[in-house]
């Protein structure tokens, strides 16, 4: 299929069990290797606040940043008929109040080109998500680990692990698709409770360091590709065993299809 991929696409994709593709990009050359690998979503993470600007959490970057960051990917996506959704984050304190989440989100898509924002948080995130939704905003949640609450969470630690917090995320994830959600992103929680929330949903569910049964993957790409000099254990590093970057993400992405990745390794109990 070569026209741009929707997330009605995307839904089939869960419907019909094919394990879907998601990776990190910040600039134009990184977004045309991600599309080339074959990932089905590109997502310019506010990761970028560690991966690209050095800082130790997400929280320093801004929304003009994310901007900057996603008009570039979105120029290299459109340089090569991209048909990978484009996703971009709505960095700490810029959806602190469901109009704020409005004009931030518009920001982003108007300026930088996104067609999905994404934004971390359940229960506290409904009336934003419902509002967005409401102006045909689609927007992917993303629960579990949320870097925006590190010093909130203690620092980056499985989240779900005693059985009240994970019936919390499970019924959080239910609200959240009943509330607009189109996507949903678990970060760093126990497999067999990604493996419930993905059955539980019928949005397709995208895990890191959720273990192999969601409906797709994501890594920071600069984990995969090595350059990162402390990688989370969920990650990967393809560079090691297949050398360049297009190589390295195209492995990645072969590995998510057939279910080579993420291995037991990977995963958290
Ligand atoms: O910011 C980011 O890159 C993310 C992914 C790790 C999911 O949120």
């Amino acid at each position: 299929m070569s026209r741009p991929l929707t997330l009605v696409d995307l839904r089939g994709m869960k419907s019909r069990g094919e394990r879907m593709v998601c990776l990190t990009a910040y600039d134009a050359s990184l977004a045309r290797l991600v599309e080339a690998a074959g990932a089905e979503l590109v997502l310019v993470g506010d990761s970028l606040g560690m991966v690209v600007q050095g800082h130790d959490t997400t929280l320093p970057v801004t929304l003009d940043e994310v901007i900057y960051h996603t008009r570039c990917v979105a120029r290299g996506l459109r340089s090569v008929a991209g048909r990978a959704v484009l996703i971009a984050d709505l960095p700490f304190m810029s959806y602190a109040t469901p109009e704020q989440a409005l004009h931030s989100a518009a920001r982003l898509m108007k300026e930088g080109g996104a067609q999905v924002v994404k934004l971390e948080g359940g229960e506290p995130q409904l009336e934003t998500v419902q509002a967005l939704s409401r102006q045909g905003i689609p927007v992917c949640a993303h629960l579990g680990l949320t870097p925006q609450s590190v010093h909130k969470l203690g620092g980056y630690r499985v989240q779900g692990r005693d059985p009240k917090a994970a019936q919390a995320m499970l019924e959080d994830a239910v609200a959240l698709e009943a509330a607009g959600a189109d996507l949903l992103i678990l970060e760093c929680i126990p497999s067999p409770l990604a493996a419930e929330i993905t059955r539980a949903l019928t949005i397709p569910v995208i895990g890191i360091g959720a273990g192999p049964a969601c409906d797709g993957q994501v890594l920071v790409s600069y984990d995969l590709l090595g350059f990162t000099a402390r990688p989370p254990r969920f990650a990967r590093n393809y560079a090691q065993s297949h050398g360049a970057p297009d190589q390295a993400l195209k492995a990645f992405v072969d590995d998510v299809r057939k279910g080579a990745f993420p291995g037991p390794e990977h995963g958290f109990t």
